[in-house]
């Protein structure tokens, strides 16, 4: 029996670059998209302010799944940073949400095949370093994977990149100076962190925040681990970013909640907003 011809693409490869034909074809523009970023909790607003701002949901692009958390707004943004073209995806997926890491990281690769060299990952994280305070941002300067999972298990295809990728600089080096020397330059203090990835959505106990600490990391978060890895594979340059929107459990002696991630996100976002249009342009 011949297999049945659905016309869709079968390799995640394929998947992929069907993804990024479809943007290119709903928005011509997305071709200069350069810069990809992913939007965090609270953090979504940013693109409202793109110039020549083009939406399209999540729902409407090929292989893209759906984000189910509230303050994720699920859709893709193209548009331009002081001139510079951008594709900036309001919300992500959460492998906590149920979906796969292959899920949670494909629009990375779609943005990827479309052009874009650098991305941007910013986050909502717990802080754990006492150093910092509740609305500090922190540019990532490594990562704990402790999700449990890898995006990369499974066959490789050469075409994304090696069976076996370097990770030795996950958070390019030159990408964390320009973020730290145009904070500095807004007045805003941006320390370096190392970022621990759990997989969620339970927020941590105080004894794996003490855990994490004695792990060496700084933030605590349920996203961005698998995207950087992926866009590292893609050899594309990855700047991190967390927002701490709340001490750690056990930091303080204060029940975490969504809302207050939320509200603090919101809180700080005038200023992320503004140092996100500084770095931007500056990302080659
Ligand atoms: N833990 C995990 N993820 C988070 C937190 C936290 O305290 N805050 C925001 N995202």
């Amino acid at each position: 029996m011949r297999p049945v011809e659905t016309g869709q693409p079968d390799t995640l490869y394929e998947r992929a670059e069907h993804a990024a034909r479809f943007i290119r074809s709903r928005v011509p523009a997305a071709e200069d998209a350069r810069v990809a970023l992913v939007l965090g909790s609270g953090l979504g607003a940013f693109a409202d302010a793109l110039e020549d701002a083009h939406p399209l949901a999540y729902a409407e692009i090929p292989g893209f799944a759906r984000p189910t958390v509230e303050g994720h707004a699920g859709r893709l943004v193209l548009g331009k940073v002081e001139g510079v073209g951008v594709a900036a995806m309001q919300g992500r997926f959460h492998f906590y949400e149920g979906y796969t890491l292959e899920e949670v990281t494909f629009p990375v690769r779609a943005l990827g095949l479309l052009g874009a060299g650098s991305l941007v990952l910013t986050n909502a994280a717990g802080g754990l370093n006492n150093s910092f305070e509740q609305g500090a941002l922190v540019v990532i300067s490594d990562h704990l994977n402790l999700l449990g999972a890898n995006p990369l298990l499974g066959t490789n295809d050469p075409r994304f990149g090696p069976r076996f990728p370097d990770m030795s600089e996950v958070y390019d080096r030159e990408y964390q100076d320009i973020a730290i020397n145009e904070a500095h330059a807004l007045g805003v203090e941006l320390r370096r962190g190392i970022y621990a990835a759990l997989a969620g959505p339970s927020y941590e106990t105080p004894a794996e925040i003490r855990m994490l600490r004695l792990l060496g990391a700084d933030a605590v978060g349920m996203s961005t681990v698998p995207e950087a890895i992926v866009a590292r594979h893609m050899g594309i340059r990855v700047l991190g970013i967390s927002c701490i929107t709340n001490m750690a459990a056990g930091v303080s002696d204060k029940p975490i909640n969504h809302e207050e991630v939320i509200e603090t996100g919101e809180r700080v976002h005038e200023t992320f907003a503004e140092l996100l249009r500084r770095v931007i342009p500056k990302l080659s």
